[in-house]
């Protein structure tokens, strides 16, 4: 039996849900029921009846699963998979700013930890960053982690003061603008589609900004109305997953591809492990879990 055949099995017996990200290998994808952006999985693991959540992504996702899921066993299938941007930032730095601008209101993208959306008071997604802030009464907004999609934001919300903090994703932060204006001169016509955790001298010279889903939606569209050549501003994930599913296309990394290596530690073997019991299920503080359950359904009601 291929290792796809034994995951597909045991999770049926178990009733095991297996979600994996963009980003995860196209072998992992491949064992997964559901594969999606970061607000697809929060979406899929509320919603879901199974009784085991398995997600293939990196810890704050897998913490999402169970802040939405709290009655579900949950699992990281490689323990150590963070997320170097959600550790940059801490609940004693939103406390800190929230005392600076005692009228704002906190937005935390969702890569962030379980502690730190308790502080908050919404989150946010990449690919509803946009829609929760506008949709939020304060004029004043501190958003954290992340300052590049932070500051996409404040491009798209003229009417809010937006205060960033300074983290950012090391994956996304190397492309430089020498990047994409290098990769769309070897490469005239071609549609480049970013993501928003890229610098804003990045972002100036994309065709469209969006998630990992939103680029994939837009890059199959384009096709479908006669678009041949692609530049992607994100990781090497949605590279292979187009270069799979639009033949004949000619799809590219804006810069050499890059990789996040964090969401490259799963394997299919990680996804056995969970279901054979060898892993330890993720657990949370009750109290922070309920805060942070608040912040993550409210995205899930304004953000779908
Ligand atoms: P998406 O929400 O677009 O899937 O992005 C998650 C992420 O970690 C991007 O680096
Ligand atoms: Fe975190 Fe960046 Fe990896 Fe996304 S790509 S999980 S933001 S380190």
């Amino acid at each position: 039996m291929s290792s796809i055949e034994k995951i597909k099995a045991l999770a049926e017996r178990q009733n095991a849900l297996v979600l994996a990200h963009y980003y995860q290998s196209l072998d992992v994808q491949a064992c997964a029921d559901k594969v999606g952006d970061s607000f697809a999985l929060a979406k899929y693991a509320k919603d879901t009846d199974a009784e085991i959540i398995i997600l293939c992504g990196v810890r704050f996702m897998a913490e999402s699963a169970k802040i939405l899921s709290p009655g579900k066993t949950v699992y990281l299938p490689a323990p150590l998979a963070g997320c170097p941007m959600a550790d940059m930032v801490t609940p004693d730095d939103v406390l800190l700013l929230r005392a600076e601008h005692p009228d704002a209101a906190v937005v935390c993208y969702v890569n962030s930890s379980a502690a730190v959306k308790a502080v908050s008071d919404v989150c946010c997604t990449s690919g509803s960053a946009v829609k929760i802030v506008n949709r939020t009464s304060e004029r004043d907004i501190i958003f954290v982690p992340d300052r590049n999609l932070g500051g996409y934001v404040a491009e798209q919300c003229p009417d809010k003061n937006i205060i960033l903090f300074a983290g950012y994703c090391p994956t996304h932060h190397k492309i430089s603008e020498q990047d994409i204006v290098n990769a769309k001169a070897a490469c005239p016509g071609a549609s480049a589609l970013v993501h928003p955790e890229c610098r804003a001298e990045v972002r100036k010279h994309a065709d469209y900004l969006g998630s990992t889903a939103g680029i994939i939606r837009r890059a199959e569209d384009l096709y479908a109305a006669g678009t041949r050549d692609f530049l992607i501003g994100t990781e090497i994930g949605v590279l292979q997953i187009l270069q799979r599913d639009l033949p004949d296309a000619n799809v590219r990394s804006i810069g050499s591809a890059f990789t996040c290596p964090n969401m490259k530690k799963t394997g299919p073997d990680d996804i056995l492990a969970c279901l054979n019991g060898e892993r330890e299920p993720i657990v949370l503080d009750a109290e922070e879990s309920r805060r942070a359950r608040l912040t993550l359904e409210k995205m899930v009601e304004i953000g779908g």
